[in-house]
């Protein structure tokens, strides 16, 4: 049983904006090639759904549909807030991508993605990559996050950590009253490809680094470039470790009971996707006075770096664009002080507004 239409939940009444229930949702299926995929838009009320194609095993078609639907709605409130005229939108592949990913396959979903006319653009997500991207362009025009010599915008992780990095500074700003990490104690959790660009930031500007990777080749890697860097066993010692700032880049759910409870940092800014455990967590943080950056506003970088492939990509523009990720920032920090609610209500509230408000002159009629 599925509830794609939500009408179980009739008597919320009428929805608008990010809170509206999925516009379209379809499902792709090409028996020869194996294809099994769903995809999901979200809302286009700030324009086509964009959003990365998820290639996975799940277990079941069920917690496929969950994924793709909470990703999509994820999706709009990034673009949204991230200032892109793009609505939500993402797809899962059903499968293991080691073994299943062929030519066909990703050929077939090519030409499903080019049946929906452009009302869904594409990327690349947790097992697809931008070569994956040229396959899924060979039969589609609505295709980001290609390779650079196919014109596309490359590793997004390069705007990814600088966005992540303005975000840390809005929250400094907000927290010193100046918009720097120079002598702060930055704690990295996950030094792969958006944390190991983070670290080269925060070097720069000044800040004391110490890091932790469960990869010892990943830590290896980032020692060789900043051999100052200090590096601790795990994240229990990094979480509990004296630091100013404590940033996740690596899996979600890294903001649980326990690690809000540990914490001594005054400032949690990560690049890392769906932080906070479970609905709640955003408050405890704020009841123990740390500022919480909200992860899908600092860590929208590279939605912005792919996004600006639809125009023909720029990276100077694209730049321009993450770095507007601080002021953003600031103003879900003051919007949050104001109303007072913690930084992820702010940072919803605003995004829904913005879908609401600049979704609804699109029904501006514009003569033939
Ligand atoms: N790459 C992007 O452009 C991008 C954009 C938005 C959000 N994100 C999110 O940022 C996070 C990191 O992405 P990435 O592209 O750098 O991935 P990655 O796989 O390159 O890096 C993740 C790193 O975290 C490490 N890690 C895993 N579990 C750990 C643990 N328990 N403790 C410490 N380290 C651990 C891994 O060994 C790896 O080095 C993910 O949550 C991703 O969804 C990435």
């Amino acid at each position: 049983m599925t509830d794609v239409f939500g009408l179980s939940h009739k008597d919320t009444g009428p929805v608008t904006g990010g809170q509206a229930r999925h516009e379209q949702v379809v499902f792709c299926s090409d028996e020869r090639s194996g294809l099994h995929a769903i995809i999901a838009i979200h809302n286009t009320a700030l324009g086509p759904g964009l959003g990365g194609t998820r290639f996975y095993p799940y277990e079941s078609e069920q917690a496929a549909l969950a994924d793709v639907l909470n990703l999509s709605r994820a999706m709009a409130y990034k673009n949204a807030l991230a200032g892109l005229d793009l609505g939500g939108g993402k797809a899962v592949i059903i499968g293991d991508p080691a073994t299943d990913k062929s030519e066909a396959l990703l050929r077939a979903y090519g030409r499903f993605v080019q049946s929906l006319g452009g009302r869904y653009y594409t990327a690349c997500d947790v097992g697809t990559y931008s070569e994956d991207m040229d396959i899924v362009a060979r039969e589609c025009s609505y295709v980001t996050g290609r390779t650079l010599a196919n014109g596309g915008a490359g590793d997004s992780s390069i705007l990814t950590a600088l966005g992540v990095f303005q975000g840390m500074r809005a929250a400094a700003e907000h927290t010193y009253g100046t918009p720097t990490l120079r002598g702060r104690r930055v704690g990295v959790e996950g030094v792969g490809k958006v944390g190991h660009r983070l670290v080269g930031h925060l070097i720069e500007d000044g800040a004391e680094v110490v890091v932790c990777d469960v990869s010892e080749r990943a830590v290896e890697r980032l020692r060789r470039i900043h051999p100052q860097v200090e590096v601790v066993a795990d994240r229990l010692e990094l979480t509990a470790a004296d630091v100013d700032v404590y940033a996740p880049c690596a899996l979600g759910g890294a903001l649980d009971d326990e690690t809000v409870a540990r914490l001594r940092a005054a400032i949690v800014c990560g690049g890392a996707n769906n932080q906070l455990a479970h609905p709640g967590v955003e408050k405890q943080l704020a009841d123990r006075g740390i500022l919480y950056a909200p992860d899908y506003v600092v860590n929208s970088g590279g939605v912005i770096q792919v996004a600006d492939e639809i125009r023909g990509f720029n990276m100077e523009r694209a730049q321009a664009k993450a770095t507007q990720i601080y002021d953003t920032t600031l103003k879900i920090f003051s919007s949050a002080a104001e109303d007072g609610v913690p930084p992820a209500v702010a940072a919803d509230r605003l995004a829904e507004r913005r879908m609401s408000e600049v979704g609804r002159i699109r029904g501006i009629w514009l003569g033939h």
